[in-house]
């Protein structure tokens, strides 16, 4: 049985006071949330507030990014090991916002994959096709690609895979509960391929306007294992409500 896995991405919003406020009102709403597993990666500067207040809570904090390199000259960049000192057990790596609009590719997302496992961090690796891709028919192509060259010499400990469809982001179009059960069930077949059985522990995550009214469903879906919420993780009262899917 996969635990459900409910993560929240801030994307970039949130100062850290904000952060601060957004904890004191969320953290007793599940507090008595056993059953799941509840990560919300803030912007890296309110890492360590998040950290601070959510200690002996049932709510774990992610990076949205790293570089791969361990130090050196990378001006603006912040490292695994830097993400973990500072008490953050995940970070997400392969965002389609990172593959967009910063150019990430299949191979620099290896790398950071690497370092980030390396280094003892759990690892949420995003894929996903853009509307394009999926009218073109090559939605297995484009998530076959992404997860063979992105997982590549990759083992499947510490990872959690998210389906992400680019169309869906942030425009209040979900994939239905059989778009997403099909893409899942997909990945899950090509995470055999890479991992064997162990691919039957992954969770796979669907992103994609994720909503209090529409999470339900998705999640009753087998290969759908939890959710990445962005616009409405951002309040307390409905990200509270996609956590207490059931
Ligand atoms: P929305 O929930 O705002 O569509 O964002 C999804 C996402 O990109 C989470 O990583």
């Amino acid at each position: 049985m996969r635990r459900p896995f409910i993560s929240a991405n801030w994307k970039m919003y949130k100062t850290i006071k904000q952060t601060a406020e957004f904890f004191k009102e969320f953290l007793p709403l599940v507090k008595d949330v056993k059953d799941v597993d509840i990560v919300i990666a803030p912007p890296a500067l309110s890492i360590p507030k998040a950290v601070e207040l959510t200690k002996g809570s049932n709510v774990e904090i992610s990076a949205q990014n790293l570089y791969f390199e361990k130090e050196g000259a990378f001006t603006g960049e912040i490292s695994a090991d830097m993400i973990l000192e500072a008490g953050c057990p995940y970070t997400i790596v392969g965002h389609s916002e990172r593959r967009q609009y910063f150019n990430e590719s299949d191979e620099f997302l290896n790398k950071k994959t690497k370092a980030a496992l390396a280094a003892g961090l759990k690892v949420i690796f995003c894929i996903g096709e853009t509307l394009s891709e999926r009218e073109g028919g090559k939605i297995e192509e484009v998530l076959g690609r992404q997860l063979t060259e992105g997982l590549k010499d990759i083992s499947a400990d510490k990872l959690v895979i998210a389906y992400e469809p680019v169309w869906a982001i942030g425009t209040g179009v979900t994939a239905s509960p059989e778009q997403a059960q099909d893409a899942h069930a997909f990945v899950r077949g090509k995470l055999k391929a890479l991992y064997g059985v162990k691919a039957d522990d992954l969770r796979i995550l669907y992103g994609g306007s994720v909503k209090p009214n529409n999470v339900k469903e998705l999640m009753s879906k087998p290969d759908v294992d939890g959710a990445l919420v962005g616009g409405a993780s951002l309040k307390a009262d409905s990200f509270s409500q996609i956590v207490k899917f059931k």
